[in-house]
């Protein structure tokens, strides 16, 4: 088989009883030739010692202009992209990534993605990674996402994103999108669409399909399990990446999924705001002075004054089991560094470090007495959903102003992020 006219496609190659599998790339020895494996490491082979090589796909086709079909009886459906690895693909000849951002390269590496929907629209905000993102870029996607919801022609919007820190921006556009009219997916993919067992086709095309359904919620579509059979549409505000590198890697936290999402239907599995005919609102203000600490054995409270003197406005205490932090009996005790900070102005929040389960200061004396300094015990909601919400609620002049009025808004469910159902 020519070797260089097959460098990007997914091949098998056979050197005496051992058979790998992994995408072919050229190394800078002409007399080898490197194949990146499925765990992404890269390994080289002596052209000379290879018995076999075999075209598993071609994924290497050089590129002419595919344009995507467009029907009248298919709906239509807007794309956000703003990069993450869903959005990239290996480039064979320069050895870094493409980033897959126009109709045509879409629909090259995607084709199943258009089979059941219009691609109407696609909106480039940025190209990251999630851990470069913050509130500015979920504003962004938010005001484009507004737009978009507010288009008569669109029935629903899709947003591809990068893994590491998707929850928050889903936590973000949970509160951003008021009024909320049609369904705002986000989705993922843990591997690229070059390697053999990306996730990348089963996500997007479950979420193309539950862009088009009656579910006006903002949700994140996935894998469900580690096959390739069907997706979880799960509440934007009760999800978290709970794995590194499994397809399945994010999790329903105190809630259930709101659908089962297979490429061609749809099973509900909870209640949910149905599609209607608002305006949508953006509502994105932030106070960029708001902090996620997490609270360890042994830890000195004066990092509170740190945040204080810095001018934060607001914090989310990580505590420990129902909502506890060394108290005065430790060595280093924070029940009167935590009445001092609130005193002067700080606002302190609670969520679980427990992740799973609620809050209950009661049980215990010590939940007791950081109670009585002032907190805001947040129930069963998630720290980094918590922290979005913090800062969206102190945001706004008209409730940051008063301590009660920021205790009654972040105890006010805006978005499901408070499950008063949650039994276990
Ligand atoms: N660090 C990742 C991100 O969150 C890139 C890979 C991925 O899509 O997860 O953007």
């Amino acid at each position: 088989m020519e070797i260089e006219s097959n460098f990007g496609n997914l091949v098998e190659v056979e050197m005496g009883k051992e058979i790998y599998e992994g995408i072919l790339l050229p190394s800078p020895d002409s007399g080898t030739f490197l194949l990146k494996l499925e765990n992404g490491y890269n390994i080289g082979f002596n052209k000379k010692e290879v018995l076999k090589i075999k075209v598993i796909k071609k994924i290497n086709e050089k590129t002419k202009e595919f344009s995507p079909p467009f029907s009248k009886d298919k709906k239509n459906v807007a794309m956000i992209i703003t990069g993450g690895t869903i959005a990239a693909r290996l480039n064979p000849e320069k050895g870094g990534v493409d980033w897959l951002t126009t109709p045509s390269t879409l629909f090259r590496f995607y084709p199943e993605l258009f089979e059941k929907v219009n691609i109407k629209k696609i909106e480039v905000p940025f190209m990251k990674a999630s851990e470069d993102m913050d509130y500015k870029d979920w504003q962004k996607i938010a005001k484009v996402s507004s737009q978009l919801l507010n288009d008569p022609e669109i029935e629903g919007v899709v947003i591809t994103h990068g893994t590491d820190f998707l929850h928050y921006t889903s936590s973000a556009l949970s509160f951003f999108l008021r009024n909320l009219n049609k369904p705002v997916v986000l989705t993922y993919s843990q591997r690229s669409v070059d390697r053999g067992s990306s996730d990348a086709n089963l996500n997007l095309v479950c979420s193309a399909f539950a862009a088009t359904s009656d579910i006006a919620q903002v949700m994140l579509v996935g894998h469900a399990t580690t096959n390739d059979d069907f997706c979880f549409a799960m509440p934007g505000t009760k999800v978290r990446k709970m794995h590194s590198s499994k397809r399945d890697a994010f999790k329903i936290v105190n809630s259930l999924p709101i659908a089962k999402v297979f490429p061609e239907k749809i099973e509900k599995l909870s209640e949910y705001n149905l599609r209607n005919k608002n305006k949508v609102i953006l509502d994105s203000k932030f106070e960029e002075k708001v902090a996620l600490v997490k609270v360890y054995p042994g830890q000195n409270p004066n990092i509170l004054d740190y945040y204080y003197k810095e001018g934060y406005k607001g914090i989310v205490l990580e505590l420990s089991g129902l909502g506890h932090a060394p108290t005065e009996r430790a060595r280093m005790g924070w029940t009167k560094k935590l009445t001092e900070v609130q005193k002067k102005g700080l606002i302190v929040c609670a969520a679980p470090q427990t992740i799973y389960g609620r809050l209950d200061p009661l049980v215990y004396s010590n939940g007791r007495e950081l109670l009585e300094t002032g907190i805001i015990y947040l129930e069963d909601m998630l720290a980094e959903t918590a922290y979005v919400k913090l800062g969206w609620v102190l945001g706004h002049k008209e409730w940051s102003t008063s301590r009660d009025k920021v205790a009654d808004k972040m105890l006010e469910n805006f978005a499901g992020e408070i499950n008063k159902r949650l039994v276990d």
